[in-house]
């Protein structure tokens, strides 16, 4: 069984002592479901005073964006060798990105290469507009967008990637995909090319997360689907009782498929 994981991208969000409330908060709340992996990604100038605050408790660290280069001209950035050491994760191609900041499905991909090769595990964000959900373009757009991702790497690489399908039309509007449209997106379009690209077992292992107005009251509908292995949260990770609240929901549902099985 694939281990679920509650990811908590805070986005542009929090000062440093409001990143920090938020984070002890989330400990007292969330540190006992061990059986579902919790990340929280808090802003860079966050994650060191973050990091303190979990160290003690079993809460993984991930970073929003990362450059591929390790070191040089590039005001502004932050390089994997910097985050070596200090998150585990790193949140890459999240459509935000994509769409103010001109990343590509190119330097999506330089970013996983480097992530992987300085030891974090990228969480992969692929998704589709509104306009191309319209218009039926859904799977061939995703399609590319993993395809892209994974340019160049071997199976062991692949192995340790995280995805995350996030239409962009489901991100902060409050109108979450259906559980089922979202199943169906992880399932045939995302795990599809996995499949296809390095067999079924390798496909079988990676995690998919859904991503896009999740929140305590839909979780549980998303975590029932095969594919779905966790969410990437945006909004509801910005409460800790929110947060928790679908970390609990997925830790009892998970330990209640434990004990069928
Ligand atoms: P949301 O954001 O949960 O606020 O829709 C999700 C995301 O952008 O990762």
């Amino acid at each position: 069984m694939r281990v679920p994981m509650m990811a908590g991208n805070w986005k542009m969000n929090q000062t440093i002592p409001e990143a920090i409330a938020l984070a002890r908060g989330i400990c007292e709340l969330a540190s006992e479901y061990d059986n579902v992996e919790r990340v929280i990604c808090p802003s860079f100038v966050c994650l060191s005073a973050v990091r303190s605050v979990v160290a003690d408790v079993s809460i993984l660290l991930g970073a929003q964006n990362m450059h591929w280069a390790d070191r040089g001209p590039y005001t502004g950035e932050i390089s994997p060798t910097m985050l070596e050491g200090l998150v585990q994760y790193v949140i890459l191609g999240h459509s935000e990105r994509r769409q103010h900041f001109c990343e590509t499905d190119e330097t999506v991909n330089r970013k996983v290469q480097a992530a992987l090769a300085h030891g974090l595990t990228p969480i992969v964000c692929v998704g589709e507009s509104l306009e191309q959900n319209q218009a039926g373009e859904t799977y061939a757009f995703v399609g590319r967008q993993v395809r892209a991702a994974l340019e160049g790497l071997g199976p062991e690489q692949v192995g340790q990637l995280v995805f995350a399908y996030e239409p962009i039309w489901a991100i902060g509007t409050g109108r979450a995909a259906t559980p089922e449209q979202a199943e169906e997106v992880c399932s045939n379009v995302v795990r599809g090319t996995l499949r296809e690209l390095y067999g079924h077992e390798l496909a079988e292992a990676v995690r998919i997360l859904y991503g896009g107005s999740t929140n305590p009251d839909n979780i549980q509908a998303f975590m029932e689907q095969p594919d779905i292995d966790g969410a990437l949260i945006g909004g509801a990770s910005l409460k800790a009782d929110s947060y928790a609240a679908m970390v609990r929901i997925t830790s009892e549902l998970y330990a209640r498929q434990a004990q069928q099985e």
